[in-house]
């Protein structure tokens, strides 16, 4: 870093200005770059101050820069405002483009989109593939946040590489609406194990100096209807639920922005939310970073400005100027402060200082692939759910004679999910593993581009563990084949498959049209068939009874294929646990029926008749078995819970000893849940072990103490009542082992 003993004032150029920089002896020789030795770049000041520096010699219209940005992609999306011919030359093919400001050497803010690894929507940067990660599900599914956080550190060093500074990614909506297009791109149901997976994957993008988001602020539970809806909630379940998992995620990876989503919440769009932005986030929360809109998503000027949007993102799409030439006048005229826009400027330029934009600029280069790959197998190994092994079918023996493995383009790779947060992946950069456009899967399809398979394929993966073995494919669109393939084989494997993406959700919780009759008929023809399921999200399972084995792999991503085929063939042992519940059907939803499937136009409401119950929750409540609950997945060994002792005092915690009692190595994720007198039991805190066979290990189990709380909203706090609290180890929501009670006073948490 430059020295900060300066001798001389600095010329800044453009605006002329004179700044003093110091009185000290002479320097011999002038940096080459005078805005290294500018004050703001002293690394020894606090981001807040290096921001106040700076501000101090910016423009009004410099600061307006900062607050606007445009689409990042040269695409003629038939927007009614095009970018300036001064910016073109700067959209590379992404999501969004802030101008820096270079007389102040503040840096172009360029951002990719990264839900599961670095996007390249509709493949429009021809050939610049990136690693696929497992979806966000899937990593959650992992219940592991050492892992979230390095598949963080693949997303930031693969954006850094490419010159990108801001990834839009921590994506994180809890999963109330199990049909959402979007599930696969948020990490599950219960607001604990969302926010800590999507704060360590930003946690992880953050280390590796790239600006991470948090998003979509709030609510945004599901495509239908997204840009019209008003999600209906009390502040009480809000704060518990959807809320807490923001809260939570924020507190893990302190992202630099959170973005700010297209529905409204009780009547106010997102983007201009007073209660969400100004109320919650920045004054209880303390959040000192800044809210940028989604694409599309800002509806006014002075509301907008005032209720703490900080930055509107991609103007292209929002078709009328809000934050640009509006927002000057609504300066002049004095509806909008000057000090709100010194804020607005602030609060980035802290952002980008603290995330290393200043520091530590993206270098372009090659990305560690290989690295990176082995962090996607890893990921998708942990992530990969087992929930039926009847007889033990699976693992499978490497001398198995003959498989034959039917449907899912298990020849292609593995199938991801659609929209913004689409991935190229490695491998892939002639768009051979992406279906025609012109198939029967891509009917309608329209803007959210083909449905992309992450090579390699399962096919090869399941040939290279069992070299011996007679392995034959069968696309699965006749029957009769299919059928005579299963027949004349030891062993079925059906690969069946659901495609979400974001704007559009499914309709039911049923595989694709046709896997449901292809899983009957194979199974009826060899008893020993297995499903492997490729979903963003639960699906139902009519066939249940008539499998002997079901692996449920998500959108398993660069690395799935290789992981699956490794836990097929027991070289891993399956510990992925469900992050989401799987219902029997969806009549035992909260609401049973998508809610605005009905409506042609114009605005509606969603209500959430589970309040802050999401999920397991509600289930619970209700008395409703699911198909499989949350928190659950077999494993090839036994684990035994023993030793179990809570305690509640300022901290809470369990501690307990887990047993590997089975005959091969294996890890264990431990739930912890607590039953506040009233209330439906949750999840309180996790941890994973790994064992060998015989092995013991003891491990303590912190709780979130939120989770025993209330939250009071006469008093705008989190309230533990006093009371007997039960605390449970479990294997799953429903799998409770040992438990005891805890007695706790009535006390406030000051998080
Ligand atoms: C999505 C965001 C995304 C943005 C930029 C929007 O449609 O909702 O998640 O970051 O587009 O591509």
């Amino acid at each position: 870093m430059p020295s900060f003993a300066f001798s001389r004032r600095l010329k800044l150029p453009a605006a002329g200005l004179l700044l003093a920089i110091g009185a000290s002896a002479a320097i011999a020789q002038p940096p080459s770059n005078p805005l290294s030795i500018a004050p703001w770049m002293n690394t020894a000041l606090s981001p807040d101050a290096r921001a106040d520096l700076i501000i101090e010699q910016m423009t009004e219209d410099e600061q307006l820069t900062l607050v606007m940005g445009y689409f990042g992609a040269p695409l003629n999306l038939g927007f009614t405002r095009q970018p300036p011919a001064a910016i073109k030359p700067s959209l590379t093919g992404t999501a969004g483009y802030i101008p820096g400001i270079p007389r102040l050497g503040i840096p172009a803010q360029i951002e990719t989109d990264a839900g599961v690894g670095v996007a390249n929507n509709n493949h429009m940067r021809l050939g610049d593939t990136a690693t696929a990660l497992p979806a966000t599900i899937a990593t959650a599914a992992t219940f592991d946040p050492d892992i979230a956080f390095q598949s963080g550190t693949v997303i930031a060093n693969e954006a850094r590489a490419r010159g990108y500074n801001v990834v839009l990614d921590g994506s994180l909506n809890l999963g109330r609406e199990p049909r959402g297009g979007r599930t696969f791109e948020y990490a599950g149901e219960d607001p604990l194990l969302a926010g800590t997976i999507a704060g360590e994957v930003i946690r992880g993008i953050q280390s590796r100096h790239a600006m991470s988001t948090v998003k979509h602020y709030a609510l945004n539970d599901q495509e239908t209807g997204r840009g019209i809806l008003s999600a209906e909630i009390q502040e009480q379940p809000m704060r518990e639920s959807d809320l807490l998992a923001f809260e939570i995620a924020i507190e893990h990876g302190s992202p630099g922005a959170v973005m700010c989503a297209y529905n409204r919440v009780n009547g106010d769009y997102s983007c201009e939310n007073g209660f969400l932005l100004n109320h919650v986030l920045k004054q209880d929360w303390g959040y000192p970073g800044f809210v940028l809109s989604d694409w599309g998503g800002v509806h006014s000027t002075i509301e907008s400005a005032n209720n703490g949007l900080d930055q509107e993102s991609a103007r292209d799409f929002d078709g009328k100027d809000f934050f640009g030439p509006a927002l000057k006048k609504a300066i002049a005229d004095g509806k909008v402060s000057k000090d709100r826009l010194h804020d607005m400027a602030h609060r980035i330029l802290r952002s980008m200082i603290a995330n290393g934009l200043f520091d530590d600029p993206p270098v372009k280069g090659a990305p560690p692939l290989m690295a990176d790959t082995a962090i996607a197998t890893k990921d998708a190994e942990e992530a990969i759910v087992l929930l039926k092994n009847d007889g033990n079918i699976l693992p499978l023996t490497k001398g198995a004679k003959t498989i034959a493995v039917i449907g899912g383009h298990a020849d292609l790779g593995m199938i991801s999910g659609g929209g913004s947060s689409q991935v190229i992946p490695t491998g892939d950069a002639n768009g051979e593993t992406e279906v025609a456009a012109t198939s029967a899967e891509n009917k309608g399809i329209n803007w959210l581009g083909r449905v992309v398979y992450d090579p390699p394929s399962p096919l090869s993966a399941i040939k290279a563990e069992a070299p011996s073995a007679i392995v034959r494919y069968d696309d699965g669109t006749d029957l009769g084949s299919a059928v005579s393939r299963a027949r004349n084989s030891d062993v079925a494997i059906v690969f069946a498959k659901v495609w979400r993406s974001e704007g559009q959700d499914v309709n039911s919780l049923s595989l694709e049209p046709g896997d449901d009759a292809l899983i009957e008929a194979v199974a009826a023809a060899n008893p020993h068939t297995i499903v492997v399921l490729e979903t963003g999200g639960p699906v139902t399972m009519p066939w249940i009874d008539k499998v002997q084995g079901v692996v449920e792999a998500w959108y398993a991503g660069n690395g799935g294929a290789v992981a699956l085929a490794h836990i097929l063939f027991g070289d891993v042992n399956p510990s992925g646990r469900l992050p989401i519940t799987f219902p029997v059907s969806e009549d035992q939803l909260p609401n049973p029926q998508l809610p605005g499937h009905d409506v042609k136009s114009g605005p509606f409401d969603v209500s959430y008749p589970e309040g802050a119950d999401v999920g397991y929750r509600w289930f619970a409540k209700q008395k409703s078995a699911p198909l499989f609950p949350f928190g659950f997945g077999l494993s090839y060994t036994h684990f035994t819970l023993s030793n179990f002792s809570a305690h509640a005092d300022q901290a809470i915690a369990g501690d307990i000893d887990v047993t590997n009692d089975g005959k091969v190595a294996g890890r264990e994720v431990v739930q912890l849940y607590a039953r506040p007198p009233g209330a439906m039991s949750r999840l309180v805190g996790f941890a994973s072990i790994e064992l060998q066979p015989g092995e013991t290990k003891h491990l303590t189990i912190p709780a979130e103490p939120r989770l025993f709380a209330q939250f009071d909203v006469d008093a705008q706090k989190w309230k533990i009542d006093a009371g007997n609290y039960e605390l449970m180890a479990a294997t799953s929501s429903t799998s409770i082992g040992p438990s005891m009670n805890v007695v706790m006073p009535e006390r406030e948490i000051n998080p």
